[in-house]
C-alpha cells in the first residue's frame, strides 16, 4: 500500500504569495488577525504552501516528491515526518525531484543538519545540483545522489541503500528548463532538454495500485494521455485555469505555455485532454494563486469538479 500526503498544493509563491493581492491571496491572508479586513464579505480561504508530496510504502520511511522552500513548515505540520526517538532522527529517507525549479529544490537546504537520505533525480538535475556549491551543504557521505533514468522503472533505495518498497519510472513530459537556468541565447526553448521536466509513475512492490505525479507539464500529448489511461490516481499540474490568466490579472507578462504549464480550460486544456481516459481519481496540485478553481464558489471550480477533478489541499492524505 502507498500512503501519500500532499505537503504543499500551491505553485511557486504559494497562497498567499508574499507580494500578491490575487483574490485567493487576499482571502487566505484574511485568516490572519493582523490583516483581517472587517468589511470584507469574502469567506476566508486556507493557505497553500509550495509544491511537494510525501510518500511511504511502509508507513515508517517517507520520501519527499520535490522539496519546497516551505519544507520546514510542512514538516512541522505533518506528524508522520516528525523525529521519533533519539536525539537526532527523521523519518525522511529520500527526496525524488521532478525538475530543478526553485519551488522543488530549495527545500533541500532545509535538510542540511547531518541526516542520511538519498536524492533521486535525472542526470541533468543532479548536474544542476552538483554545479551549485550551496547544495554541498548536503554532505555527499551522508546524502547519496542517485540517478533516475528515463523510461525504466527503478527500485527506489533509501539513504542506507535499503529498498523503499516502491519503484519509480521517470518519463519526460513537455516542459521547460527551470526559470533560473534559462539560456536566452539557446533559442526558443531556452536550452531545455528532455530530462529537465519529468513525470513519475510510482508502483508499490506489493502489487497494489500505483499512481502518477506530474506537477509540471506544458501540454498533454497523445503519449502523456496514453500513459495515464486507466490509472488509479493522477496528481497533475494545476497551475492555471487560462493560459493568459497571469497577464490578465496583472501578475506578469507570461502565458502558461511560456512557463511550461498547460492550463485547465479549453480544447487543449487538461480537463478535456485527460477526460475519457478512465482515470479513477484526478487531483490537481501545483495550483497557482491566480487560478479561479481556488475560489470554492467559482464557476471554474464547479466545471473542474464536474470533469471529475479534486482540488488538492495541504494535508490531503491518500491511501492507495
Ligand atoms: C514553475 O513552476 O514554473 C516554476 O516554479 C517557476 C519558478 O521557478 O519560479
Ligand atoms: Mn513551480
Amino acid at each position: 500500500m502507498l500512503r501519500i500526503v500532499v505537503l504543499g498544493s500551491g505553485a511557486g509563491g504559494g497562497v498567499p504569495q508574499w507580494n500578491s493581492n490575487a483574490e485567493a491571496c487576499r482571502r487566505a491572508r484574511s485568516r490572519d488577525p493582523v490583516s483581517r479586513d472587517p468589511v470584507s464579505r469574502d469567506p476566508a480561504l486556507p493557505g497553500r504552501t509550495q509544491s511537494s508530496l510525501a510518500l511511504s510504502a511502509d508507513g515508517g520511511r517517507w520520501f519527499l516528491l520535490n522539496a519546497s522552500p516551505d519544507l520546514r513548515q510542512q514538516i512541522i505540520e505533518t506528524q508522520c515526518l516528525h523525529p521519533r526517538t533519539g536525539f537526532r532522527d527523521s523519518p525522511i529517507a529520500g527526496v525524488i525531484l521532478t525538475n530543478a525549479d526553485v519551488d522543488h529544490v530549495a527545500g533541500l537546504l532545509t535538510l542540511r543538519e547531518g541526516h542520511r537520505f538519498a536524492v533521486w533525480a535525472t542526470t541533468r538535475v543532479l548536474g544542476v545540483l552538483a554545479a551549485n556549491p550551496i547544495f554541498g551543504v548536503l554532505a555527499p557521505e551522508l546524502v547519496t545522489r542517485c540517478r533516475l533514468p528515463l523510461g525504466d522503472a527503478v527500485a527506489i533505495l533509501d539513504g542506507a541503500g535499503q529498498p523503499a518498497g516502491f519503484q519509480v519510472e521517470a518519463f519526460a513530459v513537455p516542459g521547460k528548463v527551470a526559470l533560473w537556468l534559462e539560456d536566452a541565447a539557446a533559442g526558443a526553448n531556452f536550452g531545455t532538454v528532455a530530462e529537465d521536466t519529468i513525470g513519475l509513475a510510482i508502483r508499490p512492490d506489493d502489487g497494489g495500485p500505483g499512481f502518477f505525479y506530474i506537477p509540471g507539464c506544458a501540454s498533454v500529448t497523445g503519449e502523456v494521455a496514453d500513459r495515464l489511461r486507466g490509472a488509479a490516481l493522477v496528481l497533475f499540474d494545476g497551475t492555471l485555469w487560462d493560459d493568459d490568466e497571469l497577464i490578465r490579472q496583472g501578475g506578469m507578462a507570461k502565458t502558461g505555455g511560456r512557463m511550461g504549464h498547460v492550463c485547465m480550460s479549453g480544447p487543449q486544456g487538461s480537463l478535456m485532454a485527460l477526460g475519457g481516459l478512465g482515470i479513477a481519481r484526478k487531483v490537481f496540485v501545483h495550483i497557482n494563486n491566480t487560478n479561479p478553481v481556488l475560489l470554492p464558489e467559482s464557476a471554474e471550480r464547479a466545471t473542474a469538479a464536474a470533469a471529475g477533478w479534486e482540488i488538492g489541499f495541504d494535508g490531503m492524505e491518500i491511501a492507495l
